[in-house]
């Protein structure tokens, strides 16, 4: 190649990049976990908002649910100083990235906008880093619901359970009658997400908040615990042979398409039910885990916006603008199959099972029942999140039994605070 063509290349190549910066500059890039059709519909409602506002999206998707991948591929692109726009984050993740300095100021958003009056304390608490506030939230999901096959309660015969000696009868009556009871995905995080609400409904919200939020040694090495590690293996009998390593998503079309009655699952299992077009109280059945119907334990998805270069960049105020803004809030939510970041969106728009998130949400905040779920990332950094995922994953997988289990666990939660 001779030197003319090799120059006339570079040149080319020099004002690809130049442009594709100056695209950028018209551009969001977001890291997160929404891959599955659920997940996907509600953010094309983000997507498109944007655009209307003339400001394009540079997708950076990173499948794998609970965002643990999407967490290690994030802490590359900040070790190789390119950080993402925005990046989807949940609860102490969210104040570790901002106790670091990564994270940009958008107080005067904020402040500009109201949202210190309308985003409930609980959010706040994650979302507001030193008075800075960090992030803009999105949604609240909870993770203590069971999406149900409303034909398959019906042809059997059972009705809601209210008890945990209830949900074993019904999940007897279903093996009997060659019907999997339990849809579950084989992954740390979606076991440690269902045995949030089995610690909840074995020991209650007192012995919930010491074992998970306070990590109270006594609480997490007690016979409550040990029950509710009883009550897990109970839970692991019920599953079908292939649900290790299955997606949370492919647990819940197990139970859109009838291949087992229900799943234990947060309520983004609602958005793919939405998505498949089945409709609350005549395809499915949504209701609290039997024993935590006073309670909402919690994770909310944030966008965390990277600093990029001291001032908040006009398309990460566009973008957290967006977000908090009710009619986005309402339309979002109502797909994705959480509740709204704001306590002042109307239930209007959102079916039965949204309108009793809404409800549970704002009661359980009022009655000191609303905690941070452990196994989303809302009860403790981490490290500790972290281990809880490593000894009941342990325990679902047959590697320890009750006893050992709540040994493990004092000692693991221990080691990684
Ligand atoms: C949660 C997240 C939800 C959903 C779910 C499954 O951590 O808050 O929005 O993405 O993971 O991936």
């Amino acid at each position: 190649m001779n030197i003319q063509t090799k120059l006339k290349l570079t040149v080319a190549a020099f004002a690809l990049s130049v442009g594709a910066a100056q695209a950028n500059d018209d551009q969001v890039e977001v890291l997160h976990w929404w891959t599955s059709g659920g997940e996907a519909a509600a953010l094309n409602v983000l997507k498109e908002d944007l655009e209307s506002q003339g400001i394009g999206w540079q997708d950076m998707p990173v499948a794998g649910g609970g965002g643990t991948e999407a967490m290690t591929v994030l802490r590359a692109r900040v070790t190789s100083g390119t950080a993402p726009t925005a990046v989807q984050m949940l609860g102490f993740d969210i104040i570790d990235w901002a106790n670091q300095g990564s994270l940009a100021n958008l107080n005067d958003i904020a402040a500009d906008q109201g949202w210190d009056e309308v985003v409930p304390e609980a959010l706040q608490r994650f979302a507001k880093v030193d008075g800075q506030w960090v992030s803009a939230p999105v949604n609240v999901h909870s993770v203590n619901w069971v999406w149900a096959n409303k034909a398959i309660f019906d042809e059997n015969g059972i009705e809601i359970p209210t008890t945990w000696d209830e949900l074993v009868a019904a999940m007897e009556t279903l093996k009997a009658a060659g019907v999997t009871p339990l849809a579950q995905g084989g992954q740390p995080w979606q076991e440690a997400t269902m045995f949030d609400s089995i610690v909840m409904a074995t020991g209650g919200p007192e012995f919930y908040k010491a074992a998970f939020i306070d990590l109270d040694e006594e609480a997490l090495g007690s016979d409550t615990m040990k029950e509710a590690f009883d009550r897990l293996g109970v839970m692991r009998e019920n599953v079908d042979p292939n649900f290790s390593g299955r997606e949370w998503n492919l647990a819940t079309s197990m139970v859109i398409n009838g291949d087992a009655a229900f799943q234990v699952m947060g309520d983004w299992a609602k958005g793919e039910f939405v998505n498949a077009g089945k409709v609350p109280g005549e395809d499915f059945l949504c209701f609290r885990f039997p024993g935590t119907t006073e309670q909402v334990m919690f994770n909310a998805d944030q966008f965390a916006m990277f600093d990029q270069g001291g001032e908040v960049s006009p398309q990460q105020a566009a973008l957290a603008t967006a977000i908090l803004s009710p009619n986005f809030q309402s339309a979002f939510n109502v797909v994705k199959g959480s509740v709204p970041a704001r306590t002042d969106v109307s239930d209007e728009a959102f079916d039965a099972c949204g309108k009793q998130g809404m409800a549970d949400l704002a009661a359980a905040a009022g009655s000191g029942n609303l905690f941070g779920s452990m196994a989303q990332g809302h009860g403790a950094p981490a490290a500790v999140k972290n281990a809880y995922y490593d000894v009941v994953t342990a325990f679902f997988n047959g590697e320890y039994d009750s006893e050992t289990a709540v040994v493990e666990l004092v000692d693991a939660v221990s080691i990684a605070q």
